[in-house]
């Protein structure tokens, strides 16, 4: 039986890739789609969903969701991060590691009526099994839910995230972007009781994306597989650029791990359970302090140390492939 999941994107090149990954592979049952502001303002987010979703012929709703974060006020344009820095490539043009709006042709905007947040509270009231949430963007929008009718947890099987960082950050010098967007949400849903798994930069960097990938996946000749090739591309110049990973020219691309995850646990690797807390000031806010002691409280976060490469670009292929 395919894993019935719910996606909450804030799309985003990784975001666009995990969007296809999720869609095209057998074992993954797409049930909705959640936007969320992120990479860029939720208008831009929501469109680049909608235009993911034309392009891959699909049918799956899309929710929209917060614009802002829970307490931090985000002001667009965001001053790039690491993880955003622009880069040139070979002809001297500069490069963004997610575009404003994707080069794919404009959307119908058909969205859904609720909000992302009450779709959420309503879906989760209702369901008579439990879903697994995959949330690749800050976690405002899961955070409201949770605020309005905490017993909704109670029906997730298990919420998998895209964040955080042991000995890799991207956003600061301590903190990984999608938590540090909004690390009030972040401390809310790590604490919600549902189990939960963590894809942080450590297992991302290692589970690395490389131009053979790329290659093959332009091999593959499809609308979706040529271009999340080119996005992948355009990921390994900006990361050559300014976060080079220990093999050169490759990327990460975090969002998708998510879902190979659901799709082979053995993408993971290192994972431990740990009572991970998000840091919500100064120097250190957005940080995900993970204790590593061997006697501890509040274990709540199986989080991932590292990650598979050979299997990640194994499932991303075989998904492409259909
Ligand atoms: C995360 O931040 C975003 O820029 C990416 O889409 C990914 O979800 C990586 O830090
Ligand atoms: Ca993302």
């Amino acid at each position: 039986m395919p894993r019935k999941i719910i996606l909450d994107v804030d799309t985003g090149s990784d975001d666009a890739c995990a969007i296809m990954l999720a869609y095209l592979h057998p074992d993954i049952d797409l049930q909705a789609v959640c936007t969320v502001k992120g990479n860029q303002p939720i208008q831009y987010t929501t469109e680049n969903t909608l235009r993911i979703r034309e392009l891959l012929n699909a049918d799956f709703p899309v929710y929209k969701g917060c614009s802002g974060s829970l307490v931090k006020n985000v002001v667009y344009p965001r001053i790039p991060p690491t993880a955003n820095a622009d880069a040139y490539d070979e002809q001297g043009n500069k490069i963004h590691i997610h575009q404003e709006l994707f080069d794919l042709p404009e959307s119908k905007g058909d969205i859904e009526e609720l909000n992302a947040p009450n779709f959420y509270v309503d879906y989760l009231s209702k369901t008579r099994e439990k879903i697994t949430i995959v949330a690749v963007g800050p976690l405002t929008n899961l955070a409201v839910a949770l605020i309005m009718k905490p017993e909704i947890a109670e029906n997730i099987e298990e919420i998998v995230i895209m964040g955080g960082g042991w000995n890799i950050t991207n956003a600061t010098l301590a903190a990984e972007f999608n938590i540090y967007d909004d690390p009030e949400a972040a401390q809310r849903v790590l604490h919600c009781g549902a189990k939960i798994t963590m894809v942080p930069l450590d297992a991302t960097h290692s589970a690395y994306i490389s131009r053979e990938d790329a290659q093959d996946l332009r091999k593959i000749n499809t609308p979706a597989s040529l271009f999340a090739a080119d996005l992948i591309d355009v990921r390994i110049l900006v990361h050559d650029y300014a976060q080079p990973l220990e093999v050169p020219h490759t990327c990460a691309l975090h969002d998708p791990l998510c879902i190979a995850y659901l799709i082979d646990p053995e993408v993971l690797q290192d994972v431990k359970l740990c009572n991970v807390e998000v840091s919500l000031s100064g120097l250190t806010e957005g940080q995900t302090c993970v204790d590593q002691r061997a006697i501890q409280e509040n274990r709540n976060v199986n989080f991932a140390f590292k990650g598979d490469h050979e299997r990640f670009s194994k499932i991303l292929l075989e998904a492409f492939r259909g």
